[in-house]
């Protein structure tokens, strides 16, 4: 039987993550969507690239949550995006009702579902879903670290015009612009990068990574990246689905790891058919650890308000 996989919004960024499982024939979708008839279009449309693409899935869109039932994976993008000059912290209400909302019934017709979570702020988000569905932390993930290094490994590329399947790298924290970059982890087919980059380059790289969110909303205006974060969500997806164990950076509820509780941080983490199968500690330098644990605050600061706000 093929696997089952519900995207909640069927904006940019779940039309497209939509289109990549059915392009590299993942498994059936659900999109779901509380505008009428655009999950449904959008399905229809991504159903009849099928002939041309040579691809078997079966897709529809759908206003509630009964066709869910049954996935193995929910991918929840729905959302405001954000606009020039808003930060995603800005986000944070807004979206968190539509997440709860979300969570709430993905999780009544599909309990035993992997929640991978795309909505900004990424890291309340996933909080917000793991606290309204309860799922164990293996089950709730965030997608954030495989865009953020896909963005940091694309300008490393460039600026070494090599393979962009060459550079391999890392990134921790919070998805925002505290994220830690790990420079020293870098590598160029096994070569460390500060061996064949200068460091004002490296630095001017990690900065526009930070910022890289940012960087294209400004040229957007009207909404956010989606290219690049629909790949990153599939590239999860396919890992769960396949159970191919890739090591990849996600957001993950720490319980003790690197000296943080209860709090969702982009660490690295093994993707399997049982969601996050293993949570890699690293040993960082000092530097690298006040770099963390000035984005863990940052995450905690909204985690705050949002107990506050909704004495969750
Ligand atoms: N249930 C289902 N869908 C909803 C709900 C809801 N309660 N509320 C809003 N939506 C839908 C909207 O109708 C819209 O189709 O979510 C979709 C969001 O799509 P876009 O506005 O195109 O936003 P997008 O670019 O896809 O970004 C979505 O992902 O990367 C993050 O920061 C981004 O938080 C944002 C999210």
């Amino acid at each position: 039987m093929r696997k089952k996989v519900t995207v909640v919004g069927a904006g940019n960024v779940g039309a497209n993550v939509a289109l990549r499982i059915a392009d590299q024939e993942l498994a059936d979708v659900v999109i779901v969507d509380i505008v009428e008839g655009i999950p449904q279009g959008k399905g229809l449309d991504i159903l009849q690239s099928g002939p041309v693409q040579g691809y078997d899935v079966n897709i529809v869109g759908s206003n509630g949550y009964e066709e869910t039932a049954n996935s193995d994976i929910v991918v929840i993008t729905a959302g405001f995006p954000r606009k020039p000059g808003m930060s995603r912290d800005d986000l944070l209400m807004a979206n968190y009702e539509i997440v709860r909302a979300a969570t709430e019934q993905a999780a009544k017709y599909s309990p035993n579902a992997i929640l991978i979570l795309v909505t900004n702020p990424l890291d309340a988000m996933c909080w917000a879903a793991q606290k309204v569905s309860g799922f164990s932390r293996n089950r709730v993930i965030g997608m954030a670290g495989v865009l953020d290094t896909a963005r940091y490994r694309t300008f490393i590329a460039q600026e070494l015009q090599v393979s962009v399947e060459n550079v391999n790298a890392m990134v921790l924290g919070g998805h925002g612009d505290t994220m830690v970059p790990l420079v020293r982890l870098t590598s160029v087919s096994g070569i460390p990068l500060t061996e064949i980059m200068p460091q004002d380059r490296i630095n001017a790289i990690v900065d526009r990574t930070r910022n890289g969110g940012a960087e294209i909303v400004k040229y957007l205006k009207t909404g956010s990246a989606y290219y690049a974060p629909s790949a990153a969500t599939v590239e999860m997806v396919e890992s769960i689905l396949k159970d191919k164990k890739k090591v990849l950076p996600c957001a993950a509820m720490l319980e003790g790891e690197y000296d943080v509780n209860g709090l969702f941080v982009g660490v690295p983490v093994k993707l399997g058919s049982m969601g996050i199968e293993k949570i890699y500690e690293l040993s960082l330098t000092a530097e690298e650890q006040a770099m963390l644990d000035k984005s863990v605050g940052a995450v905690k600061e909204l985690i705050d308000v949002l107990q506050q706000k909704t004495s969750a």
